[in-house]
């Protein structure tokens, strides 16, 4: 699949048109993140670090993403991370990409991170790419086809007992998210699940949850390209999807909650659970001091 991406040419797994430009695209950036990864793993001994040089593979790597896709599509709209909307002419049809999903993985050298493009179609997403250059998995689905692994169909997994699941989730951080919600909430996993992670790039724990190597996950404070395109492999991949309220608010809302039906169900009811108890929790109290509050404020998120 990645010569023929890289060649741009058809697959045997008979693609569609729409899937190879989406697969061309994402393995072009992805051979220059892979290309800046060996410079970052030289610049982590430096005084000043890395941060700036991955500021600049980051835009250079949406540049290249945004290039072919307007290439074989000038005329659909396009939602970027770095460079925000694009307005198209074809009203009808949006890419939501994140170039670089685990920007903080890459930072450090750790292998785990994404190129993700979604396409939007009046509303809902219909095509969805994930792909790990690090280890060259590429996810892919499209709506009503199924989701697929380097070509192979993936499902999500079928395990039905919380003690049997390992989950993964994002976590807040000081000055972004809400700490004490996210204690509670872990510590809701950690009462129920057989195992938690946190690896640190939403696009691959949507995407692993839609291979079953994930049972479910749960993330708050995230933007519309860290899940458009996770949201319809784990729906092809017979998962199931909400907002952390159970609804289909979840690019606005910037929430999501994923797994088999029992697993998305579980997640919902302990996360609400959590909430209740953040709610009477008297650290949250102190954690809305106006100091933290406007330490938080620039780190929030807007929803285009
Ligand atoms: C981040 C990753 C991370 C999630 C953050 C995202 P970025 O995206 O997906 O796993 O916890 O909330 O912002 O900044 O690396 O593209
Ligand atoms: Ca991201
Ligand atoms: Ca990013």
């Amino acid at each position: 699949m990645r010569e023929r991406a890289a060649k741009g040419t058809a697959s045997a797994m008979q693609h569609s048109a729409i899937l190879n430009v989406m697969i061309k695209a994402a393995y072009r950036a992805g051979k220059s993140l892979k290309r800046d990864l060996g410079e970052v793993e030289h610049l982590q001994v430096s005084l000043k670090g890395p941060r700036n040089f991955v500021t600049a593979a980051d835009r250079k790597a949406e540049e290249i993403v945004y290039e072919e896709l307007a290439k074989a599509r000038p005329d659909y709209g396009f939602l970027g991370e770095e460079g925000g909307p694009r307005a198209g002419t074809d009203k009808s049809h949006r890419w939501i990409v994140d170039p670089l999903d685990g920007t903080t993985n890459f930072l450090h050298g750790i292998p785990h991170f994404a190129v993700s493009i979604a396409l939007e179609r009046d509303g809902a997403i219909v095509a969805a790419l994930t792909y790990n250059p690090a280890n060259d998995d590429v996810f892919v689905a499209e709506r009503g086809k199924g989701a697929f692994l380097n070509d192979r169909r993936i499902r999500v997994a079928a395990r039905q007992r919380l003690a049997d699941a390992v989950v993964a989730c994002g976590l807040p951080h000081y000055g972004r998210g809400d700490l004490v919600l996210g204690r509670h909430e872990i510590a809701a996993a950690q009462n129920h699940f057989a195992g938690l992670r946190r690896f640190g790039a939403a696009t691959l724990d949507l995407a692993w949850v839609a291979a079953g190597r994930f049972d479910g996950f749960w993330e708050r404070d995230l933007s519309p390209w860290d899940m458009a395109a996770g949201i319809l492999l784990v729906r092809e991949a017979g998962g199931f999807v909400s907002d952390l309220d159970g609804g289909e608010a979840i690019l606005t809302k910037g929430n999501i909650a994923a797994g088999n039906d029992t697993m998305h169900r579980e997640l919902l009811r302990l996360m609400k659970e959590a909430g209740k108890q953040a709610a009477n929790d008297p650290e949250r109290e102190a954690d809305k001091s106006p100091a933290k509050v406007v330490a938080a404020a620039p780190a929030g998120r807007s929803v285009p």
